[in-house]
């Protein structure tokens, strides 16, 4: 047993867990699970022996502030202490939003972050937990570490652990836990400041001088303080702009999930006689965002294509851009946009960190997924108020109703119907099932006739990495029709209970006069194409999507 400045590091003995494999964003379990004895150690354990950083490597830590965020650091510092981490920087009360720790991790030249969350699932007791690993360049690790962490998991027989009080994270400042720095960090000033760096501040605090009315709804998680400094106090966003911006260990009880279902109260007040021009809100960790105008939804696809489009209207993103990416199910909405500015548009695998090479090589500026995620080279999250700055900047700008700016998009550019049906907590036999009998199809369907549609093409999606040459494959299954529609079916990667079966559907429309439609109108027949080839119905008993967006 090693003796450290009176601290003591011990080594316990351990037996490995069997299910520690991270998933599409870091380990996400019930707290349930994470609070058996040992469980969260050893995961850490893995962390720890896989990355091997250098003794004396920074680390920053942080976490979304859900349930057991607390007790799960300390039990992280005091590890950290152990395996020869130099220093740590955390957040102020151990928060740090997941696209703050990505900034705090590149602006302190930190070795790699570990950051607890499990973004936009519930919190509390019965809720979810989860822990994400980041590399030094700010971004998720990607599968080949997240893959050698979960084989170490299943062979670890120890664990080490400093034997100390717990450390102080209430107040900013330096202190010692053993050998190791603990530097307890203002979790939004090192954001605030890459944000003003990027946007054109002065124009979007004359937006707010002109009356223009903003709701954003932090969700009771963790953009609420860094909503508050940037929006109201930097920028000048009335008093009470930010709704829901006290954290909560709970999230209040709903999950801090940005879409229509659950910010319902964003929705009715954009939905209400007297709504504000613009509105959004971020999940619980703060990478997601979602975009709402006057009685007008945003598809994060559309989002997505109509910040590309404007990029050279913020400050940062002047010089135009490089290249974008999208992850494969989102809309082929960018595709169009990329092809009019004459850059390069990669199609990656659900996942933000797929992103990371492309961003690392400098082969693209901004990219996003339909999961309400968008970011940029800025970091290597994605980033929830980034983009609501950005619409923000572009707003100030044009200053037109975000309905207008969308609806000119597609004018010009044509529109691209799209929604995603969920299918949640399915047993896993079943979904597994239905994927592979599909897969098995696959090649025949070719030339089918389904429904009022001929199926073109059809495949199992597969990603050569262009940087690195690595090859992830199984990452969903394609049917492509004529004139642009297209049909994915995926099993989710984030998920903590049973299965949930996602079908993103989508359909070109270059008709303005159509531009009006519903989406789940004009994806009508699709939807009904979907449910006889899969035989959803039978198979799973359900009759309706558990969640549309
Ligand atoms: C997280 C990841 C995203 C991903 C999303 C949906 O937010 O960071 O990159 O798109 O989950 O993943 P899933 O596997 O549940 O469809
Ligand atoms: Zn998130």
């Amino acid at each position: 047993m090693n003796e450290i400045a009176g601290t003591r590091v011990r080594m316990i003995a351990t037996m490995p867990f069997d299910d520690q494999r991270p998933g599409t964003s870091g380990l996400r379990k019930k707290v349930t699970v994470f609070r058996q004895p040992r469980y969260l150690e050893n995961f850490v354990q893995s962390v720890f022996d896989t990355l091997a950083l250098p003794p004396g490597s920074a680390l920053v830590l942080g976490g979304d502030g859900r349930y057991y965020n607390r007790e799960a650091l300390q039990i992280i510092i005091k590890m950290a202490a152990a395996n020869g981490i130099g220093r740590v920087l955390i957040g102020r009360d151990g928060i740090l939003s997941t696209p703050a720790a990505s900034c705090v991790i590149r602006q302190h030249g930190a070795s790699a972050g570990i950051i607890l969350s499990a973004s936009h699932n519930p919190g509390g007791p019965q809720g979810d937990f989860g822990v994400k690993v980041n590399g030094a360049n700010g971004g998720p690790a990607p599968s080949v570490l997240t893959e050698a962490i979960y084989t170490r998991s299943r062979a670890l027989s120890a664990y080490r652990i400093l034997d100390a009080p717990d450390v102080a994270l209430e107040r900013l400042g330096q202190s010692r836990l053993g050998e190791m720095i603990v530097e307890v960090i203002d979790p939004v000033a090192d954001y605030a400041q890459l944000m003003e760096s990027l946007f054109d501040f002065t124009a979007i605090r004359a937006l707010f001088a002109s009356r223009f009315r903003l709701c954003y709804d932090a969700m009771h998680a963790v953009t609420g303080p860094y909503a508050k400094e940037i929006l109201e106090r930097r920028l000048g966003a009335p008093a009470g702009s930010v709704i829901h911006g006290e954290p909560r260990a709970d999230f209040g009880g709903e999950p801090p999930d940005p879409n229509l279902v659950h910010a319902h109260e964003l929705v009715r007040i954009m939905n209400g006689p007297d709504a504000p021009d613009f509105g959004a809100a971020c999940d619980g960790d703060g990478d997601r965002n979602m975009i709402l105008g006057r009685r007008f939804f945003v598809t994060p696809s559309d989002s997505l294509a109509v910040l590309a489009a404007n990029a050279r209207l913020a400050p940062g993103y002047a010089a135009g851009l490089k290249g974008v990416a999208r992850s494969m199910p989102t809309s082929q909405a960018l595709d169009r946009v990329a092809q009019q500015l004459g850059i390069l548009c990669y199609e990656t695998p659900t996942g933000w960190k797929f992103f990371g090479n492309l961003l690392d090589a400098g082969m693209i500026t901004l990219c996003g997924e339909e999961s309400f995620g968008t970011g940029s080279s800025h970091l290597r999250e994605k980033d929830g108020l980034w983009a609501v700055l950005f619409w923000l900047n572009l707003l100030a700008v044009r200053r037109q109703p975000v309905e207008i700016i969308v609806r000119e998009h597609w004018w010009t550019h044509g529109r691209h119907f799209y929604t995603r049906h969920d299918y949640e907590g399915l047993d896993p036999v079943v979904a597994r099932c239905l994927m592979k009998q599909l897969r098995g199809r696959l090649g025949r369907l070719r030339g089918e006739r389904l429904g009022t549609r001929r199926v073109r093409e059809s495949d199992d999606f597969e990603y050569t990495d262009p940087v690195d040459g690595s090859v992830t494959s199984g990452q969903g299954l394609r049917l492509f029709f004529e004139e642009g529609a297209r049909v994915v079916f995926r099993l989710s990667g984030t998920g903590t209970e049973g299965a949930t079966l996602r079908i993103y559907l989508e359909a070109f429309e270059p008709d303005p006069a159509r531009h009006h439609l519903d989406p789940q109108q004009a994806l009508a027949g699709l939807i009904s194409v979907v449910h006889d080839v899969v035989q959803l119905r039978q198979r799973t008993g359900r009759h309706a999507p558990t969640v549309i967006t």
